[in-house]
């Protein structure tokens, strides 16, 4: 039987890369979607990186904000694997924190448009080959402050909780189908997103996660390669939580 093909958006970043090298580690053929403004010298280097570490991952080009792009993104997937989507990872996103008395527009609709809408543009490009096969998994990253709010992330927390929603409503669609959609929800990890938070801030935030640390990005790609798995299908319009007991709901 051919591998399954999983492609992670934002598959470059902080938390993509642990997610991409989980997903292999579990045999899966896995695509590494990045956008890094273009950059794809980047991304080469960071496609050389891993292989350096033993890991084969594609590189595809992809703008989440922008149907396009995405397309193009899914038709260079299907030329480097030979198949449709059957694990989409939607998982790029961006921070433009600031208080709301002093957010621009500009800091909500990027926000909103890559955290939220990037859902309808990948997602729609996928679900009918998806639905067709009868199997495919849509795994969407949203995050503990979807759930609880966050000072100074008006724009973030309601992109995030609306992938909540959309995971729910989307879910029942596709349940029959051997489609599974659920929401993974990170708290404060380690990644390049957490450490551009001033480090006076981050440790009066680590103060309050009952762990007592932030989370690793290979806690996140475990519990993302398993609902992943064809093992996992009965789990649908789900969110997992792992956020060290910073939210318990
Ligand atoms: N609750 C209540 N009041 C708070 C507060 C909080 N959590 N944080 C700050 N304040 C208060 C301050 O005490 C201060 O009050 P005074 O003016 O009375 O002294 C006031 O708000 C202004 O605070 P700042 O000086 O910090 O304001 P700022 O405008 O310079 O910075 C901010 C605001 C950029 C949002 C900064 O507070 C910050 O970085 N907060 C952390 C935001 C955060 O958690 N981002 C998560 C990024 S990672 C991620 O998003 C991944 C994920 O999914 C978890």
């Amino acid at each position: 039987m051919s591998k399954k093909v999983a492609l992670v958006t934002g598959g470059t970043g902080g938390l993509g890369a642990a997610i991409c090298r989980s997903l292999a580690d579990q045999g899966f053929t896995v695509v590494a979607g990045y956008n890094s403004g273009g950059n794809h010298e980047k991304a080469k280097a960071w496609q050389a990186e891993q292989k350096a570490d033993g890991y084969d991952i594609h590189v595809a080009y992809g703008d989440v904000t922008d149907t396009a792009s995405c397309e193009a993104c899914i038709a260079t997937v299907q030329e480097l694997t030979g198949g449709t989507v059957d694990v989409l990872i939607n998982n790029a996103g961006i921070t433009r924190d600031g208080q709301f008395k002093k957010m621009s527009w500009e800091q909500w609709d990027e926000v909103l448009t890559a955290n939220l809408d990037s859902m309808f543009h990948m997602t729609r490009l996928v679900i009918n080959p998806m639905i067709e096969k009868g199997f495919g998994r849509v795994i969407n990253i949203s995050s503990v402050n979807a759930q609880k709010g966050q000072f100074g992330q008006c724009n973030y927390s309601a992109a995030k909780a609306g992938i909540h929603g959309f995971t729910k409503a989307l879910a029942q669609e596709v349940a029959s189908k051997g489609v599974t959609v659920n929401t993974v929800s990170p708290g404060y990890v380690m990644t390049p997103m957490v450490a551009k938070i001033a480090e006076e801030v981050q440790q009066k935030i680590c103060s309050t996660i009952p762990v007592g640390r932030f989370g690793t990005p290979e806690e996140i790609g475990r519990i993302v390669t398993f609902l992943a798995e064809d093992e996992s299908g009965y789990i649908t319009g789900a969110d997992m939580s792992i956020n060290g007991g910073l939210h318990m709901s």
